[in-house]
Order: structure tokens, then C-alpha cells, then sequence
């Protein structure tokens, strides 16, 4: 499949001239390739599709079985990077009420003892296992829940049945998650070290909870082939990733400093929170750069609809459009018809969805000249994911790149870290 990109819901005036772009495209795509630009070293995912390793793919998949046949629940054990795709994912491919596989709750994304409470008191009657995961290995936020955890793992199975219960994914030899791995002898996944945080979810870090949740992974991984594929000309007549980067980088420089994703579908909600992650840590630098945000309609068209159609005009959308749901359901007739909806009677909610679809495009871009990005995908399935994260991921690296900042490093995320360490007497700081 091909993920279609309309342009067609921006103005004339909002629309980029190809031939002004072409040579600054060729030249970035060039030094994407080559790995001569700011952060190259982080360039790990951009092949990846094709050359990542097979061996760890298979165990990855015979441990994510065993999982499924002795556990009830996992919980993935981390923060940003090491968990948004995964749970934007699981949620994008399961729905939002447990179908496959494990049950999959999330921890060392909070410090907040309220949320680690909860979660604790909900697993520990269940057979739950863990997947730790952290590139750095000494993120404070998922280090403080998995010792809760591990603790609590070691309590209920005993130090042995505590270690077929654990495993981790990590830095191949560096930081205190893969020193503890090894002395503990947890079963471990390695998070290459040319890959951020925000670009993993094609290596372990996504495949593994993936793979417990019951998700095809081998089809994920084909979907990121298909991406890479796909997106490997430089020119932007035939590189729809490349042309959406151009797009958004043409609104920026006009004005739009927000870029609002979303789709119609709460199942795609963290697919938002892992755009605004890839994006804004990837771009927010050097005081500039596009702002992005995101929403789910029709909820948030009863909130955020109102600013979006008449507030200040700062912002431009990128709307994902599912052509066809995985499940369908008609509204019923209904003899009294009191609440007058006998007008719908027969028609699919798929119908009704893609009509309040149709009616927004029109009020917010035509009426309200917001400027709107369209990206259609037939399905939401595993292969279609994983495409459509390629194509957001290059769009990244080039958009970034456009507005001459480094796509890789997050030198901002560090200052709180510091703050918080000064604060808590950690040594050093
Ligand atoms: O994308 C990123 O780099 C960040 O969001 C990190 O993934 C996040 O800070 C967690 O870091 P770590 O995996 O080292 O625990």
C-alpha cells in the first residue's frame, strides 16, 4: 500500500513552489545518506529496516511467546522514547480494550507515587512480567519503578522465577540497566547505540511489547521496508516524506507556528504523542521551529474546533484519514424516533465518521483558512503503522535538517534532569 499526502486543502498562497526547494532537498537527502550532517552518528533506524538484527528478532518473538503462555500482564518499564511507540502502537493495532496477547500497562513514565500505587495494586494478585527499557540505563523516572518492581517480582517468584520474568532492553554495554541485566542474567535486547529514544520503535524498544501484545511484528517491519523503499529519491515529485517536510517547513516561514496532528480514530491518540515527541524533541531548537500539538476528532472538535476555526491563526493541520475501519456498526431503526435520528437509520458509523471527516476538512480550511495536510491509509494495520512511522521519521530528518537544526540531540531535556538531581542531592550535581 501507499499512503496517500493531500495537498490540496492548502491555499495557493501556502503552497510551495517546487523549484524553489528541489536543490536544498537533494542536498539534505544527500547528506542524510552520506551521514555528514549535525547528530549523523544517530542515523542507526534510516537502513535499519533492512539491516537490523535477525537473530535478536527471532528471540524476541520466542520470548514474547513464552510471555503470552505464563503471564497475564506486562508492564513496560519506561519513559519518551523508550515507550510511546509502543503504547501508540498497541493501542493504534489492539484498540483501546485488551484484544491479544498480554495486557500491557505502563510504568517509569511518572514519578507520581498516586499513578505507581494503583499500578502496583492492580498487578500484584496477577502473574505479571516486565520489560524494562532504557537506552541510557539511569533515567531516573523508569530506574525508581523498576526497583519498586523488581522487588516486588523477586517477592512473588523468588529470585530465579524473577529473572525469566524480567527482561530488558538496553545499550549494548554501557549504563547501569545493562550492568544489572548481566549480574542478574535477565534475558536483553539491545537498543543500538545509533539510535535516539524518539526513532526506536522499529528496534526492540516497540517490538518486543509489540510482540507481547500479540502484534504481527514481521509485518510491522515489512511496513518500515516498504517505507524505506519509498522514501529513498530525493525528488519531491516522486517523495511524498520529503514533500510533507517541505510543506510544513513552506507554513512555518509563513507564519504557521503550530502544527496540529490527529485523526478521527481514539485508538491513533498516542500516535499524536509520538509525533509531538518525534517532532518538537527533534526540532523545538535554537529558539525555532514548528510547535507540534495534537487532537482527536470528533471529541476535541467540541473544544480545541472552536480556536482551530476562528481563533488566531497560527496553526495549520495534519489530519491521518483511515479509509476503512477494521470494524463497522449501523445505527439502528427505531420506530418512535424520538430523538429524530431515523435519518441515519442503516448508515454505517464508518459513513457518519467520514462525513464529520469531509465537513471539518471544508469548514476549517475553506471557510476558516486553516491550511490542512490530508494523509490517507487504507487500514490501520501492523504494516501500514510501520510505514506510516518511516515516512513521519525521514519527513523528520528533513524538516529539521531545512530549518538548520539538529534532528537528533535534545540538549533542552537535560536542564530539568539537573535541576531535579541538584534538588535531590544526587552526587555530582
Ligand atoms: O527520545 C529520547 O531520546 C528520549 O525521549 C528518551 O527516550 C527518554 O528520555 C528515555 O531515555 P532512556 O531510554 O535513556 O531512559
Amino acid at each position: 500500500m501507499s499512503i496517500k499526502v493531500g495537498f490540496e486543502y492548502l491555499t495557493k498562497d501556502s503552497m510551495f513552489a517546487k523549484d524553489d526547494f528541489q536543490d536544498k532537498v537533494n542536498e539534505i537527502h544527500k547528506m542524510i545518506e552520506e551521514g555528514t550532517g549535525a547528530g549523523s552518528d544517530f542515523l542507526g533506524w534510516l537502513h535499519y529496516p533492512s539491516n537490523y538484527d535477525k537473530a535478536e528478532f527471532e528471540r524476541i518473538k520466542a520470548k514474547a511467546s513464552e510471555f503470552i503462555k505464563n503471564y497475564e500482564v506486562l508492564v513496560v518499564v519506561g519513559i519518551g522514547g523508550s515507550y510511546l511507540g509502543a503504547k501508540a502502537s498497541i493501542e493504534a493495532l489492539n484498540g483501546l480494550f485488551k484484544k491479544n496477547g498480554l495486557e500491557v500497562i505502563y510504568l517509569g513514565n511518572t514519578l507520581d507515587p498516586n499513578y505507581i500505587h494503583d499500578a502496583i495494586n492492580y498487578i500484584k494478585d496477577k502473574k505479571f512480567c516486565i520489560c524494562v527499557i532504557s537506552k541510557s540505563g539511569t533515567t531516573t523516572e523508569p530506574s525508581v519503578s523498576f526497583r519498586i518492581l523488581k522487588t516486588m517480582a523477586e517477592e512473588k517468584y523468588g529470585k530465579e522465577g524473577a529473572k525469566d520474568a524480567i527482561v530488558a532492553v538496553t545499550d549494548k554495554e554501557k549504563g547501569a540497566l545493562k550492568k544489572l541485566s548481566t549480574s542478574e542474567g535477565y534475558e536483553t535486547y539491545v537498543l543500538p547505540g545509533n539510535i535516539g529514544g524518539r526513532f526506536s520503535v522499529l528496534t526492540a524498544v516497540g517490538l518486543f511489547p509489540m510482540a507481547c501484545a500479540g502484534i504481527d511484528i514481521d509485518e510491522f517491519m515489512a511496513g518500515f521496508q516498504d517505507g524505506e523503499k519509498e522514501y529513498s529519491d530525493p525528488d519531491l515529485e516522486k517523495n511524498n516524506a520529503y514533500r510533507y517536510a517541505v510543506e510544513r517547513h513552506n507554513l512555518y516561514n509563513l507564519g504557521y507556528n503550530v502544527e496540529m496532528v490527529g485523526s478521527y480514530e481514539p485508538r491513533l491518540t498516542y500516535v499524536n504523542s509520538w509525533l509531538q515527541q518525534l517532532f518538537d524533541e527533534s526540532e523545538g531548537k535554537d529558539g525555532k521551529s514548528l510547535f507540534v500539538t495534537g487532537c482527536t476528532f470528533t471529541t476535541d472538535l467540541h473544544s480545541l474546533g472552536q480556536y482551530i476555526q476562528e481563533g488566531k491563526k497560527i496553526l495549520f493541520e495534519t489530519i491521518i484519514n483511515v479509509e476503512n475501519p477494521n470494524y463497522d456498526i449501523e445505527v439502528p431503526y427505531d420506530e418512535e424516533n424520538l430523538d429524530g435520528l431515523n435519518y441515519l437509520a442503516g448508515k454505517k458509523l464508518s459513513y457518519i465518521n467520514h462525513k464529520a471527516y469531509e465537513g471539518t476538512l471544508d469548514a476549517h480550511s475553506r471557510t476558516g483558512n486553516v491550511p490542512n495536510i490530508t494523509i490517507t491509509i487504507d487500514k490501520v494495520d501492523a504494516r501500514n503503522l510501520g510505514h506510516l512511522y518511516y515516512f513521519f521519521m525521514k519527513a523528520c530528518a528533513m524538516s529539521a535538517y531545512l530549518n538548520g537544526v539538529n534532528p537528533f540531540n535534545q540538549p533542552g531535556v537535560e536542564v530539568y534532569k539537573k535541576n531535579m538531581f541538584h534538588l535531590l542531592g544526587k552526587e555530582g550535581y
